[in-house]
C-alpha cells in the first residue's frame, strides 16, 4: 500500500441496499436443559462468584461446562485434547452470547481465554453456512493489530478448525504475498488479518469479503483507536450490514466506546472482574519510582536476581525501537541471553526471535508495544516496564504477558517523574488488584489531582505509537533529560550502589553477581525497589 495515500483509497464501498443478500443463519444457541433448570438465584450466584457483569437485553445464561454449549462433537474433542476442563468465566458467558448470533463486546482479563470465546462459535457459524465456492472470501474475518498476534490466532483456528475441515489463512504485512494469496485461492473459511495487508489484497482485487458474516476485532480498543480507525472503516464497509460483529479486549476505555457502537447493532456486553480498567490479579505488581538515569543499573540488578530463578522467562518493554536495540546490545555485551523485537525488524527476524523466546533458547525478550497485546507465551514469569507505557491500558496489556491461564507472575515497573501524569491511573489499577502502592507514586498521583483526570497522549496526539508499522516512535516524554545524567554518572553509580558486584569492563555492569536468593513467593525476586 502506498503509505502516502489514504488506506483503502481505491476501495469502493458496495451499495448494499442494491445487493440481493443471500440469507444466512447466525443463531445457533439452544439452551441446554441443565442450564434452563437453574433457578435465577443460582444463576445470580454463579455470575457473582465469577465476577461476570452483563449489559443489554435477552442475554443467555452462562454455562458451567463446555458440553452445555452445543458445540460440534469434534470441537468438544479438541477442547478435551487441549486440557481445557471447564470454561473460563469469559467463555462461560461469552460462548452462549456469541453463539446466539448477537453482536458482542467481551471484556476480560489478559490470559483468560478470549480467543476460544470467538473461535469456537466461529467454527459453529461456518459449519452451518453454504460451502465456499471458488473465489469466495472468508466467512469469518478476525482483525488484529499485529502480525505475531495474527499468527497466534491462526494457530488456534488451525487447532480447532482442522478436525472439522475449516481452513484458515493468515494475512499480514512484512511477508511475501505469494503464499498468503495461495492460501486464499485454495479457500479459507477463516481469515486472520492485520489491516494493512488486508486492505492491500482487497484493493488488488485478490480477495473479497462478500461471504463474510462473522466479523471479529480482537484487541478491539486498539483496533478502534486513532491509529487504525480509517482502515477499520474501510474494511467494515466491505462487509454486508447484517453481519455479526464481536469485539474483545482486556481493556475498554471510554474513548473508543462510542466509536465501537457505530460498528455494532443492538449489542450485548460481558465484563469479567472490575468494570473499570483492571489488571489480572494473579500478577504481583511492583513499581519502582526512580530517576531516568538509574534505570539501567536497576535493570541489571533485577536481571541478576531473576536469572537465578529456575523459571526466568522475562519480557522487557521499552518505549522506542532504538531503546530496544540499545538495551539488547548492552545486555549481549555483558553476556545476557537477550534478543529484541520491534516494528523496524524484518518479519523473518521477528519470527525467529519470538520462536527462540517461546522455545526458551533466549529467555529474555526486549520489545516495544508490538509485543504488548494478545501474545500468549505460557511460561513468561516476569515483565519489566523499563519505560512506562503511553497509556494505562498498555500497562495492563504489557503486564498481562505473564500469569496466563491461571498461572502467576511478577511485573516490575520503572516509573519516573516524567510519567507522573499517569500516576493516578496506575494507583487505581494497583489498588483494584490489592497491590502495595509505593508512597512516592502516591505522591505523584496526589500532585496531579485536579488536573483533569486521565491523560493519554496516544488518544490525544494522533495515535503515534510503536506498533508494527514503519513509522518511528516519538522520543518525547519519559526519556527527556534523563539520558544526559546517565551519560554523566551511570557507571560510578553502579559500582557505588552495588559495590563489587559489577563486572569489570562491563559497559553497564552491576547485575552479574548481585546477591539474589531464589524462592520468593509468587515468583518475585529479592529485588528491593526504591520506595
Ligand atoms: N478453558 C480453558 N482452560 C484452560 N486453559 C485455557 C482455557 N481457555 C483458554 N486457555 C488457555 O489460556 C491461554 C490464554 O488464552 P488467550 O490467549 O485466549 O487469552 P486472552 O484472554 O485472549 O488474553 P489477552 O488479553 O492477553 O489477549 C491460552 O494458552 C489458552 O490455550
Ligand atoms: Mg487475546
Amino acid at each position: 500500500m502506498n503509505k502516502n495515500s489514504q488506506p483503502g483509497g481505491r476501495l469502493r464501498r458496495p451499495d448494499w441496499s442494491s445487493v440481493q443478500l443471500v440469507p444466512f443463519r447466525k443463531n445457533f444457541y439452544q439452551e441446554h436443559p441443565s442450564v434452563t433448570a437453574r433457578n435465577p438465584q443460582e444463576v445470580a450466584a454463579f455470575l457473582a462468584s465469577k465476577e461476570i457483569t452483563v449489559k443489554g437485553t435477552n442475554i443467555p445464561n452462562p454455562l458451567s461446562s463446555f458440553d452445555q454449549a452445543g458445540l460440534l462433537p469434534a470441537i468438544q474433542q479438541t477442547i478435551q485434547k487441549a486440557g481445557w476442563s471447564t470454561p473460563t468465566p469469559i467463555q462461560a458467558q461469552g460462548l452462549p452470547m456469541a453463539l446466539s448470533g448477537r453482536d458482542v463486546v467481551g471484556i476480560a482479563q489478559t490470559g483468560s481465554g478470549k480467543t476460544g470465546s470467538f473461535i469456537l462459535p466461529a467454527i459453529v457459524h461456518i459449519a452451518a453456512q453454504q460451502r465456499l465456492a471458488r473465489g469466495d472470501g472468508p466467512i469469518c474475518l478476525v482483525v488484529v493489530p499485529t502480525r505475531e498476534l495474527a499468527q497466534q490466532v491462526a494457530e488456534v483456528a488451525q487447532q480447532f478448525g482442522v478436525p472439522v475441515n475449516v481452513r484458515n489463512c493468515c494475512v499480514y504485512g512484512g511477508a511475501p504475498k505469494g503464499p498468503q494469496l495461495r492460501d486464499i485461492e485454495r479457500g479459507a473459511e477463516i481469515c486472520i488479518a492485520t489491516p494493512g495487508r488486508l486492505i492491500d489484497f482487497l484493493e488488488m482485487g485478490k480477495f473479497n469479503l462478500r461471504r463474510t458474516t462473522y466479523l471479529v476485532f480482537d484487541e478491539a480498543d486498539r483496533m478502534l483507536d486513532m491509529g487504525f480507525e480509517p482502515q477499520i472503516r474501510k474494511i467494515v464497509e466491505q462487509i454486508r450490514p447484517d453481519r455479526q460483529v464481536l469485539m474483545w479486549s482486556a481493556t475498554w476505555p471510554k474513548e473508543v466506546r462510542q466509536l465501537a457502537e457505530e460498528f455494532l447493532h443492538d449489542y450485548i456486553q460481558v465484563n469479567i472482574g472490575a468494570l473499570q480498567l483492571s489488571a489480572n490479579h494473579m500478577i504481583l505488581q511492583i513499581v519502582d519510582v526512580c530517576a531516568e538515569h538509574e534505570k539501567e543499573t536497576k535493570l541489571g540488578k533485577l536481571l541478576g536476581d531473576i536469572m537465578q530463578e529456575k523459571d526466568n522467562k522475562t519480557i522487557i518493554f521499552t518505549e522506542t525501537k532504538k531503546k530496544v536495540d540499545e538495551l539488547v546490545r548492552k545486555m549481549k555485551y555483558d553476556g545476557w541471553p537477550a534478543k529484541g523485537i520491534h516494528g523496524d525488524k524484518s518479519q523473518q527476524e521477528r519470527e525467529w526471535v519470538l520462536a527462540d523466546f517461546k522455545g526458551s533458547r533466549t529467555p529474555i525478550l526486549v520489545a516495544t508495544d508490538v509485543a504488548s497485546r494478545g501474545l500468549d507465551v505460557s511460561d513468561i514469569k516476569f515483565v519489566i516496564n523499563f519505560d512506562y507505557p503511553q497509556s494505562s491500558e498498555d500497562y495492563v496489556h504489557r503486564i498481562g504477558r505473564t500469569a496466563r491461564a491461571g498461572a502467576s507472575g511478577t511485573a516490575y515497573t520503572f516509573f519516573t517523574q516524567n510519567n507522573s501524569k499517569q500516576a493516578k491511573d496506575l494507583v487505581e489499577v494497583l489498588r483494584e488488584a490489592n497491590q502495595t502502592v509505593n508512597p512516592k507514586l502516591q505522591m505523584y498521583a496526589d500532585s496531579f489531582r485536579g488536573f483533569g483526570g486521565r491523560q493519554r497522549s496516544r488518544w490525544g496526539n494522533g495515535g503515534s505509537s510503536s506498533y508494527g508499522g514503519s513509522s518511528s516512535s516519538s522520543y518525547g516524554g519519559a526519556r527527556g533529560g534523563g539520558s544526559d545524567s546517565r551519560r554523566g554518572g551511570g557507571d560510578s553509580r553502579v559500582s557505588s550502589s552495588y559495590g563489587g558486584s559489577s563486572r569489570s569492563g562491563s559497559r553497564w555492569g552491576g547485575y552479574s553477581s548481585a546477591g539474589a536468593s531464589a524462592g520468593a513467593t509468587n515468583g518475585s525476586t529479592t529485588y528491593q525497589p526504591d520506595r
